[in-house]
This record gives structure tokens, C-alpha cells and sequence, in this order.
């Protein structure tokens, strides 16, 4: 069985999400002690562990307690799910095809942080969510599956924070499904899935939203 842990920072719904696909989840690391996705992995009797960037005055011993957290599991898959914190560029080269991140646009427009916002600013008429595999740089690296979604004329960063969270919800298991199946490549930087039944970008129109 692949083991996969989880690392968040706040309310967990990604995870859940993950959780109510039927994924097993082997541990929860949480980068923040107040973070709503611990309880989460309190209901679902995951073990769950913290380790919160507040005790560490220097980033690069949060950094190695962080990565003692997460080898202690010996994870096949660590999944970035809402974890807001940099990762450091060892990290991430060990974990180099086995770790997943889920971030709320359509990359590699609007990485970084107020995306819902900033896509709002910039009166873009399509906004969305993208699965993909971490690298060295912030909100940047393969791309497994992305999911847009229109911007509606009376939206506000609220209401399209929500149509974009129910495509994570959706994606997102379904990338964690296909890479625990064994069926993701990365080739020359691309994402190659193998027997896919879906394809790896949907558009949800405005007539299937309110028809939903
Ligand atoms: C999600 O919208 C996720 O895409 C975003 O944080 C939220 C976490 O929600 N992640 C990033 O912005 C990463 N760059 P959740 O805690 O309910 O899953």
C-alpha cells in the first residue's frame, strides 16, 4: 500500500476530501497547533502530529524538524494540502516525484498568495485549480490536473474562493488516486497519465454550476 502523509496548515478541507475518496492517509503533519485540519485527522483517528513554525526562531531548524516529522513515516507521497509554509530545496529534492500540492489557480498564472483576488483585479473571465508536483520553486512543477472555472460578473473573492475549493475537492483525489495507482509519469516536464479515464483538465461551464 503507498503510504501517503498529509501536510497542512489550516482548515483541511482538501484533506477531507481526500479522506472521503477512500485514501488512506498514514499521518498528518501540521505546520500550525490551531490548524482546523488536525481535528480532522482527530475524526478520522489519523495520527497527527505538529510541528509549528512559531516554536523555531530559525527557519532551518524548523525546516529539519519538519523533514524529521515527515521521514519518520517514510512516506511514497507527501501531499501539500493548504500548507503555507516555503519548503527548503533539500526537501523537496528528496521528495522529488512523490509530492503532490494543490494551489488555488490556474498555474502558472497567479502563484503565491490572494489568488481569488488578484484573478479578480485583473478582470480574468477564467479562474481555477491546479495538481502538481512539487519543485524547488514556489506554486511551480508539473502539472497533473487542472479544473477552470468562470469568473461570474457579480462574484467576489468569497464566492469565487468557493467554486474554485469545489474543484480541489475534486481534483485533487482524483490525482492522489491516479498516483497511488501507479499511472503518473513526468516526461520532459509534462505529466503523462496512463489509461486515464478522465482527462486531465476540465472546464465547469456557469449552465453546469447552476444545474448542479
Ligand atoms: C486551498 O485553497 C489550497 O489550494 C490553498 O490553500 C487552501 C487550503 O484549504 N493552497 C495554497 O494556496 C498553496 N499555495 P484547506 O486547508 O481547506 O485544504
Amino acid at each position: 500500500m503507498t503510504s501517503i502523509v498529509v501536510l497542512i496548515s489550516g482548515r483541511g478541507s482538501n484533506l477531507e476530501a481526500i479522506l472521503r475518496a477512500g485514501i488512506g492517509v498514514q499521518a498528518v503533519i501540521s505546520s500550525r497547533a490551531d490548524a482546523g485540519g488536525l481535528e480532522i485527522a482527530r475524526q478520522w483517528k489519523i495520527p497527527a502530529v505538529t510541528v509549528d513554525a512559531a516554536d523555531y526562531a530559525v527557519r532551518a531548524q524548523f525546516d529539519a524538524a519538519l523533514a524529521a516529522a515527515v521521514d519518520r513515516f517514510a512516506p511514497d507521497l507527501v501531499v501539500l494540502a493548504g500548507f503555507m509554509r516555503l519548503l527548503d530545496t533539500e526537501f523537496v529534492s528528496r521528495y522529488a516525484g512523490r509530492m503532490l500540492n494543490v494551489h488555488p489557480s490556474l498555474l502558472p498564472a497567479l502563484p503565491g498568495l490572494h489568488t481569488h483576488r488578484r484573478a479578480l483585479a485583473a478582470g480574468a473571465r477564467l479562474h481555477g485549480a491546479t495538481v502538481h508536483f512539487v519543485t524547488a520553486e514556489l506554486d511551480a512543477g508539473p502539472i497533473v490536473i487542472q479544473a477552470a472555472v468562470p469568473v461570474l460578473d457579480d462574484d467576489d473573492e468569497h464566492s469565487l474562493a468557493a467554486r474554485v475549493l469545489r474543484e480541489e475537492h475534486r481534483i485533487y483525489p482524483l490525482a492522489v488516486r491516479w498516483f497511488v495507482e501507479g499511472r503518473l509519469t513526468i516526461r520532459g516536464g509534462r505529466v503523462v497519465v496512463a489509461g486515464a479515464r478522465m482527462p486531465q483538465a476540465a472546464l465547469v461551464s456557469p449552465c453546469t454550476e447552476e444545474e448542479a
